[in-house]
């Protein structure tokens, strides 16, 4: 099957070997009044001029209708399965209750361990896929998927068969992680160490039944502690697990150098990370993971994503969604809150949301960016140019999304 998308007003794409560091992230390739040619699912040429020499007996044309193309989004950390929401804390929140005095108290996230251990597979299959569906339309063509809000063998076993099941069934692919060490189940309070060693039992099973690629953490003051971070980790390393791992959130408490010293994937959040640890990061091939829509939400600081830059970081920028500290589905919000609140160029940001993560989920070869030879996940934006795209924010610039080829929205 083969596809022509012409009348393209600009493409914008990485095409930088990743992981794309510091001031390199602004070398996007523009291409102007192109036409691509996709085959099956996959991009055979971009060419510009004019695409009837192209054209085939069987060939599909598509009018881009003069919108600007970007590779499909990837999201690069989400909770996406979860049972229920938060809206019952956000009062408290608003009052200015700390969101670790919330979860000392037991609500937050073991206020979404409890419904999500009380929900059927089903249940938890149509939320997610609810919310999947939205991600596509925002553009959203890839992305990870933790566990973690079941705290239990069972329960997290749940949540990972139907992130599995969602990624045979829809669209988007996704790429999951276990997440047991989310937060001190109730019930160890006084244990912690019998649950961190059931956390490394039940990593043996994971990896068993395949159910998923990464391990994390969420190392963070009251919740687990470098050491207990670099033990959990160092065993999911040696089953072969990759690692990502929640630091630096809200206190800098070492994680940063646990996962830079065990070739982590990514460091998510990192608001509160040292100058020492930037400069190690810069050295690495580990890539922060910057969650803005979550220190808006949250009402917290941002991180120094400038000054990561002119040290060097690769970054990546993905929405963390979640009930407690991300409840939205809109990435292109979280793109726009890099631009105005992380003070991203669009340039940065648009490699922040494509080939970093793609380089950081381990498929920078097959997407990231509009390069002959990777899937045509393409997204067609309802805007000028690239800087209107973060500048004009909180809606849907979405004019159309192909997947593995395929017109979806
Ligand atoms: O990444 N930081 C830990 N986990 C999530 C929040 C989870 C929740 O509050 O339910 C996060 O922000
Ligand atoms: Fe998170």
């Amino acid at each position: 099957m083969k596809t022509i998308i012409y009348n393209i007003k600009t493409i914008y794409t990485s095409t930088e070997k990743p992981p794309v560091k510091g001031k390199n992230m602004s070398l996007i390739r523009e291409i102007h009044d192109p036409y691509i040619i996709i085959e099956d699912d996959i991009i055979k040429a971009v060419k510009t001029g004019d695409y009837h020499k192209d054209l085939s007996d069987s060939c599909e044309l598509y009018d881009a209708k003069n919108k600007i193309m970007v590779p499909g989004l990837i999201d690069s950390h989400t909770h996406l399965v979860f049972a229920g929401s938060r809206e019952s804390e956000f009062s408290k929140k608003i009052a200015g209750v700390p969101y670790l005095d919330i979860l000392k108290a037991g609500g937050g996230i073991l206020n979404t361990v409890e419904a999500t251990k009380n929900a059927s597979f089903d249940e938890l299959y149509q939320q997610s896929k609810k919310s999947l569906d939205q991600m596509l339309r925002f553009g959203v063509t890839s992305l990870e998927v933790k566990s973690g809000y079941g705290l239990d063998l069972q329960t997290e076993m749940k949540q990972l068969k139907v992130a599995k099941k969602l990624n045979e069934n829809h669209p988007i692919d996704i790429y999951i992680t276990y997440l047991g060490a989310h937060a001190l189940p109730k019930e160890y309070k006084d244990r912690r160490q019998e649950y961190i060693s059931q956390i490394i039992a039940d990593l043996q099973i994971i990896k068993n039944e395949k159910l998923a690629e990464y391990a994390d953490v969420f190392c963070e003051t009251g919740v687990f502690t470098a050491k207990e971070t670099n033990e959990i980790l160092s065993h999911a390393k040696a089953l072969g697990f990759k690692l990502r791992l929640h630091a630096d959130e809200i206190d800098s408490i070492g994680g940063s150098k646990v996962g830079i010293n065990m070739q982590a994937k990514t460091l998510d959040h990192l608001m509160a990370i040292t100058e020492e640890d930037m400069d190690l990061l810069a050295k690495s091939k580990t890539i922060a993971n910057l969650l803005p829509s979550t220190s808006f939400f949250l009402n917290k600081d941002y991180a120094p994503a400038r000054k990561m830059i002119d040290k060097g970081v690769a970054i990546a920028v993905s929405s963390d969604y979640n009930p407690g500290s991300t409840p939205s589905e809109n990435y292109q919000l979280t793109l726009q809150i890099a631009g105005n609140k992380l003070r991203m160029l669009p340039a940065e940001i648009l490699t922040a949301s494509t080939m970093n993560p793609a380089y950081s989920l381990d498929i920078h070869d097959i997407v990231g960016s509009i390069e002959v030879g990777k899937k045509a996940d393409l997204v067609l934006l309802d805007c000028p140019n690239l800087d209107y795209f973060i500048y004009h924010y909180g809606i849907n610039h979405t004019f159309a999304v192909f997947k593995n080829g395929k017109l979806l929205v």
